[in-house]
């Protein structure tokens, strides 16, 4: 087996070093414009960093392939291949940012063979770092992480997000399903505005489940790693195996309050990430 311990030790210099880049920049004036829906933003920043991103670890690593929020949006093809890939948030939680509200992260995750591998998240306002690699562990600052080991979906805490389309078929499945959730019953239901904090903090054990419809790989590569090395589960919202292009996902500290969490849930269609 291959040992990529280096290139975690990379991803997270480079994730700290963009974190700096993120952190000075919020106290700017921004530059903001939208891409797939009038709610899914961009900014400069963004673009920044992930360039920043992804020439520095081109450089260091010539025959990796990389798949980036901005590169996609602007057409380059979104495909996971065996060979050693990059799957980079420069920016997670865009909106969060453009308001300077404080949940806000850079997200790299690496996969070799369509296996992820390794996930680092720093979150820019408060200078948390997780970080995992496949078969090692997960850590915060350095500290082990441990999922919640909860079974009883009554006393779980659930964190989703609402993704970008907000037409009114949508809206009311999103509802529905938080209705749901919400009376199933659990301990209640929280939105924070970045799909890469939230599931860190599945696997910091603070929530016991996430899920949402529309994120993208970039949102669940790195950050799935992070959990599956925290003791978690992360997979499909059918309960399948996690499919990284599905634009869908369920996380949760024991596979009790994930198949809870399964048996709840309507569909949203967002399309996939290797074929949109
Ligand atoms: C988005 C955020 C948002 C979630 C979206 C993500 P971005 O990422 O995490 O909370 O609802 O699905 O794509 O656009 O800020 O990088």
């Amino acid at each position: 087996m291959e040992d990529w311990s280096h290139c975690l030790d990379v991803a997270v210099q480079i994730a700290l070093r963009a974190g700096q880049v993120v952190q000075s920049a919020v106290k700017q004036e921004k530059q903001v414009s939208s891409k797939s829906t009038p709610t899914d933003l961009v900014t400069e920043t963004d673009h920044q960093v992930e360039e920043l991103i992804i020439s520095t670890l081109r450089e260091k690593y010539p025959t990796h392939r990389f798949i980036g929020e901005e590169s996609s949006a602007a057409g380059v093809k979104c495909e996971l291949t065996d060979d050693p890939t990059w799957i980079i948030d420069p920016i997670d939680g865009t909106c969060n940012f453009v308001h300077s509200f404080p949940m806000v992260a850079v997200s790299i995750g690496f996969a070799v063979r369509k296996e992820l591998e390794l996930g680092v998240i720093y979150h820019c306002f408060d200078g948390t770092l997780y970080t995992a690699r496949k078969g090692h562990g997960a850590f915060c600052n350095g500290v082990r992480l441990q999922v919640s080991k909860e079974k009883d979906v009554s006393k779980a805490l659930i964190l989703t997000e609402i993704g970008a389309k907000r037409d009114p078929a949508t809206l009311d499945i999103f509802l529905g399903n938080m209705k749901k959730l919400l009376s199933a019953p659990t301990h209640g239901v929280r939105i924070i505005g970045s799909s890469t904090l939230a599931l860190c903090h599945i696997a910091s054990g603070a929530a016991e489940a996430y899920y949402q419809y529309g994120l993208h790989c970039w949102d669940i590569a790195a950050a799935a790693v992070i959990i599956r090395e925290a003791g978690g589960h992360v997979m499909d919202t059918t309960g399948g195996p996690l499919d990284l292009m599905s634009r869908r996902v369920v996380a949760a500290g024991t596979r009790e309050i994930a198949d809870c969490v399964v048996k709840q849930l309507q569909p949203i269609n967002y399309g996939r990430d290797d074929t949109d």
